[in-house]
């Protein structure tokens, strides 16, 4: 890669973010149990934690300080629409961010990039930060189209969404499989991703885990990480709080 094509990060401007998505697990019992480790591991980080729907509002009342997001939310204000949720329903219950168009609603709900858009663009009317998902399948991957695809996704989700959001660079072939991207293909895909939304937070997700934590928020460009599977787990999971408070106090590997 050119010298003049790094846009260098460090050392960090900001601290990182780390969103974990709880995806359908968990109950009250967990979080009670889980906070007692993950609040005092949470310093020089931005956490933001995206348990179902069920638990935003029982987290924040019981525990004030953290910062909430829900797994998705509706296009639609509200009405008929039996099993959704509204963007004003996650705010009610002390939600500040919310997901969209994550790879399993995107295939489970057959949403399409205009829809991702305008689920963005009703975060926003009430107030919440859209953390905007994109990545590749792996036939993609395989057939090296990647930036070809992503851009195609970045241009349609973002139509029309303008302020504040971040966007959730998460590989489809990696999501829950063990297979991360390599630092490379990550460097490669957020430098794109730079390219062309220069003040956005960019977050890597696919297969994060305690180990792979540092060097993935190291990767120029990456400013956090969504972690599935690996934010359901006590140890683990107080291990990448961890990491990212060193990454956030500079302490680089
Ligand atoms: P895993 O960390 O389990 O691969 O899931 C990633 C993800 O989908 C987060 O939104």
């Amino acid at each position: 890669m050119r010298a003049e094509n790094m846009i260098q990060k460090l050392p960090y401007q900001k601290p990182p973010y780390i969103v974990s998505n709880w995806k359908m697990n968990g109950t009250k019992a967990l979080l009670a149990e889980v906070m007692r480790f993950w609040q005092p591991a949470a310093s020089h980080l931005t956490w933001i934690f995206c348990p179902p729907a069920t638990l935003i509002g029982h987290a924040k009342a019981y525990f004030p300080d953290i910062i909430l997001g829900g797994q998705d939310c509706s296009a639609e204000p509200s009405g008929a629409f039996t099993g959704d949720i509204s963007a004003s329903q996650l705010a009610d219950v002390g939600a500040r961010y919310v997901i969209v168009g994550h790879s399993e609603v995107r295939l489970h709900n057959n949403a399409t990039n205009a829809d991702i858009a305008a689920k963005a663009k009703a975060a926003q009317s009430q107030g919440l930060t859209p953390i905007i998902c994109i990545g590749e399948p792996e036939e993609v991957h395989r057939s090296g189209e990647t930036l070809t695809y992503l851009k195609k996704q970045l241009d349609e989700s973002l139509a029309g969404v303008h302020g504040e959001f971040l966007v959730a660079y998460e590989p489809i072939w990696a999501i829950g499989t063990g297979k991360t991207a390599t630092i490379n293909d990550i460097e490669h895909v957020h430098l794109f991703l730079r390219e062309h939304l220069p003040k956005v937070p960019l977050l890597y997700g696919g297969s994060v885990n305690a180990a792979n934590t540092r060097a993935i928020l190291g990767v120029n460009n990456v400013d956090g990480i969504l972690v599935g599977g690996a934010s359901l787990k006590i140890d683990e999971f107080t291990q990448i709080l961890r990491a990212g408070s060193a990454v956030g106090r500079n302490e680089l590997p």
